[in-house]
């Protein structure tokens, strides 16, 4: 492991967010890749590996091959239950207690940010511990799977719902559906009301959440981008540090602890 916080792009980043108050940090998969959760756009290992996510987060998909889609929920669902946050994601939660306010807006639903002590977080995209019918939304407790014989991998036949018997869901967001209004709202004014947004782990191509940083840098924000490889956001943003989230935070909190 790196000591990244002799490197001049950790000391740039904690000078920019020393003097906040409220931050605001939003994050997406590359988040989770050192816990081990691959990323959105990586090819995922194992069963799945043959399968393009994009086929299989969508509501279309759910309709023509529902245990199909529901298998590769419950896949997820263990993977984010069996993987631990890492020294990255517990640096951000312990960083909260220097700021007035630092709100955490997500577009993974894996929980990690919640499991690391994040008390302020926002999942723009659900999460995996959500299940809910499709017939009234009655919400399905994710432990109930733990008692149903599940195969290891692939297929699983989704569940009745007990009050109404349509089947359930997952109860994250898919491609071509809506985010919860309240959400985004919340996402959208804790971002304009930051003086500083950190930008960890997302590629940056996915909207509504995409549009984020540019509402922090209209309320005249600092916009700090984490991520090894550039993206959009990168030309637009305060600072891009090339580093991976892991390593990054835990030096950038280190740093940021000597200006007490
Ligand atoms: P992506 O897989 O699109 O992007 C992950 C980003 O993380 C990339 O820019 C990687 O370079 C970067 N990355 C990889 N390893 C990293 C590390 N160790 N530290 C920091 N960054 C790292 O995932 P998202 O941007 O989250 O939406 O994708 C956004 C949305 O696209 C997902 O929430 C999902 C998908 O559609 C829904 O499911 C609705």
């Amino acid at each position: 492991m790196t000591d990244l916080t002799l490197d001049a792009d950790c000391g740039r980043a904690a000078e920019l967010l020393k003097g906040a108050s409220r931050v605001a940090v939003l994050t997406g998969a590359g988040m989770s890749a050192e816990s081990g959760v691959p990323t959105f756009r990586d090819a995922l290992t194992g069963w799945w590996a043959r399968y393009d996510p994009m086929e299989l987060a969508t509501p279309q998909a759910y309709q023509r091959d529902p245990a199909r889609v529901f298998g590769w929920y419950v896949y997820r669902w263990r993977l984010a239950r069996a993987v631990e946050p890492h020294a990255g994601y517990r640096a951000l939660a312990a960083m909260a207690a220097r700021f007035d306010r630092l709100a955490v807006v997500t577009q993974n639903v894996d929980g990690l940010h919640q499991r690391a002590g994040s008390k302020d977080v926002l999942e723009l995209h659900g999460s995996l511990e959500d299940f809910r019918c499709t017939g009234d939304g009655h919400p399905y407790y994710a432990d109930r799977l733990l008692e149903l014989d599940l195969p290891d991998e692939g297929d699983v036949e989704p569940p009745a719902c007990d009050a109404c018997g349509s089947p359930i869901r997952p109860g994250v967001v898919w491609f071509g559906e809506q985010l919860s209004e309240m959400t985004i709202g919340r996402a959208w004014e804790e971002v304009a009301h930051a003086d500083a947004l950190l930008v960890v782990g997302t590629s940056s191509v996915v909207y509504p959440a995409a549009a984020l940083p540019g509402v922090a840098l209209e309320a005249g924000a600092k916009v700090i981008e984490i991520n090894p490889d550039q993206t959009p956001l990168t030309p637009q943003a305060t600072h891009w540090w090339g580093a991976p989230a892991g390593q990054a935070l835990p030096a950038l909190k280190q740093v940021l602890d000597q200006y007490e």
